[in-house]
């Protein structure tokens, strides 16, 4: 299905069966747990209890829309969906096509984004196609997704809200609706949440942090993403996110980037960091992930 953010493998969130086939399809950990669309936000009271009044302005302020809550789970949610804890994920997407779809279901829909396991999140029906084409019956195309990244994802101390995962609602927006700032736990490793896995949103293709001026004279071919910059080689080498220096712009076209730049055949793919403020963060901690390397 598609979303404002990426596109998702989505199946009935109340249908452990179905869920089972979800983590079968992308070949991800059970310990990996999964976010629940929903068409209104009068069904936060079904499948969460305990809601603060702080996640009740955020999803005023934002909903539909590309954020994500973390809440206390109700019994009508499975536990494989939560990864066997004791809260789920809730999240009211915006995009036409999918909100249609989940006002025609009488249940929710359980989607992680349709990428297989740490590869590329796919912003384009073709892109999961491409990945996932062979395993799934049906494939609901909604054009290229408006954001290009995935969900902000929030969980909540009583009131107090903390930032799980940066992403396409900019932390000062969610700072701004709160009036009060966030508790980072992005980098926090110690418990199972959003974005944990070191290596994530990899292309085949090795892929390192740095710019062209590091990489000169090395003489493997090199494929280059630059934010706005525009290098001296033939075009087919490098990728502009964004060549007017828009964040939002460089957003959407990502995953897009890395997607095309993967079946271009470099030995490997040389990215710059953007700028580390609003949504660039989001971007670089995907980048960040994408050039992880093993060790
Ligand atoms: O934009 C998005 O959020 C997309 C679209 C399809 O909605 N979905 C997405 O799903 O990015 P996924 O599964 O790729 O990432 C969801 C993240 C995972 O890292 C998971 O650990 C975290 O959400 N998550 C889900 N339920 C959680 C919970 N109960 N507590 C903490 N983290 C949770
Ligand atoms: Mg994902």
């Amino acid at each position: 299905m598609p979303t404002e953010t990426v596109y998702g493998l989505a199946a009935n969130a109340l249908d452990p069966d179905a869920i089972e086939k979800i983590f079968a399809a992308k070949e991800r950990p059970k310990d990996n747990p999964l976010i629940v669309h929903i068409s209104r936000t009068d069904s936060i009271e079904k499948y969460a209890h305990s809601v603060p009044e702080s996640a009740r302005k955020l999803a005023k302020a934002f909903w539909p829309g590309p954020i994500t809550m973390i809440f206390e789970k109700t019994s009508l949610i499975p536990d494989v969906i939560s990864a066997g804890q004791t809260t789920v994920a809730l999240r009211m997407p915006n995009h036409p096509l999918l909100q249609a779809l989940l006002e025609t279901l009488p249940f929710p829909l359980a989607a992680p984004s349709a990428n297989p396991f740490m590869y590329i999140s796919p912003v384009s029906a073709d892109h999961v196609f491409e990945q996932l084409g062979g395993r799934l019956p049906y494939i609901l195309d909604g054009g290229r997704c408006e954001y290009g990244i995935e969900s902000t994802i929030v969980s909540f101390e009583g009131e107090q809200a903390v930032l799980l995962r940066a992403g396409a609602i900019e932390r000062d927006m969610i700072e701004l609706i709160l009036d009060a700032p966030l508790i980072d736990k992005t980098k926090n490793t110690t418990i199972k949440r959003a974005g944990m896995y070191h290596k994530h949103y990899s292309p085949h293709t090795p892929c390192v942090l740095g710019t062209y001026e590091e990489f000169r004279d090395d003489t493997r071919n090199i494929g280059y993403i630059t934010f706005s910059r525009i290098l001296d080689m033939p075009t087919e080498q490098q990728y502009q996110l964004s060549t007017k220096g828009d964040m939002r712009e460089a957003a959407y076209n990502l995953y897009h980037a890395l997607h095309k730049m993967d079946t271009r055949e470099f030995d490997v793919i040389v990215a710059e960091l953007l700028p580390d403020t609003g949504i660039g963060s989001a971007i670089n901690e995907r980048l960040r992930k994408a050039t992880h390397q093993e060790k």
